[in-house]
């Protein structure tokens, strides 16, 4: 068949979309129930920023942003730590991620004690707070806004999308990736019926 090239590019074009929706990472349940046992001073701060800076900023930046040195390196963007989206999640969730890690991400179960994760967890809250997304702030967001109720929810609602833009191509869109990755397959699959059904009647015509 002539056209087989043009199926394997669209079958290939079709698990992309589909393994990158399943790329979301989410933490399991049972992390949510785990407690920061440390204290959220100035000190466990500083100790956290410690570890952050030797080891972290290396992806995620020193601020946080994802736009560290080793970033552009990666098979996948490191995440905003700044962002709504992470900072959404509980104490325990990133606990849980800093611990198992997820490739590039890498895993510091075994390189940081409990403690210093714990402390990282503060940290990342505090980087949120020094570098608020900036998008944010973004006016026209605001004034777009006509209805006028509850502003802050729709400055910050825009404000994880922009921010998410800036590190994957289709950031919160994974279910619409899934969506189009599984159509697309079902495309493939229906052209192929008709061709065989096409090539069917040709045999049993002759
Ligand atoms: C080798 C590069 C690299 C290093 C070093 C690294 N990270 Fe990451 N990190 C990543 C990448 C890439 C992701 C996104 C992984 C994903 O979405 O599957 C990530 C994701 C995360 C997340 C989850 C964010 C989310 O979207 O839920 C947290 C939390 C995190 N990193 C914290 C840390 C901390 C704390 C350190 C230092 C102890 C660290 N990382 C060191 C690359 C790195």
């Amino acid at each position: 068949m002539k056209h087989l090239k043009l199926y394997l590019v669209l079958i290939a074009f079709g698990f992309t979309f589909v393994s990158q929706g399943q790329s979301t990472w989410v933490a399991p349940d049972s992390a949510n129930s785990l407690k920061n046992p440390v204290a959220d001073n100035s000190e466990a701060l500083a100790s956290g920023k410690t570890s952050f800076e030797a080891i972290c900023f290396v992806c995620h930046g020193n601020q946080g942003k994802g736009d560290g040195l080793n970033a552009p390196n990666l098979e996948r963007p490191p995440a905003d730590l700044t962002a709504v989206t992470v900072q959404a999640q509980s104490d325990g969730a990133l606990f849980w991620k800093i611990s198992e890690g997820n490739p590039p991400m890498l895993s510091f179960r075994y390189s940081l004690s409990e403690e210093q994760r714990w402390q990282l967890v503060h940290y990342i809250r505090e980087l949120a707070r020094l570098y608020p997304p900036q998008s944010a702030s973004v006016p026209s967001v605001a004034q777009s806004d006509i209805s006028g109720n509850d502003q802050s929810e729709s400055t910050t609602t825009s404000g994880s999308k922009n921010t998410d833009s800036k590190r994957s191509l289709f950031p919160d869109h994974s279910l619409i990736m899934v969506v189009i990755g599984v159509l697309v397959v079902v495309l493939i699959t229906l052209v192929v019926l008709v061709y065989t059904l096409m090539a069917v009647m040709v045999v049993v015509k002759n």
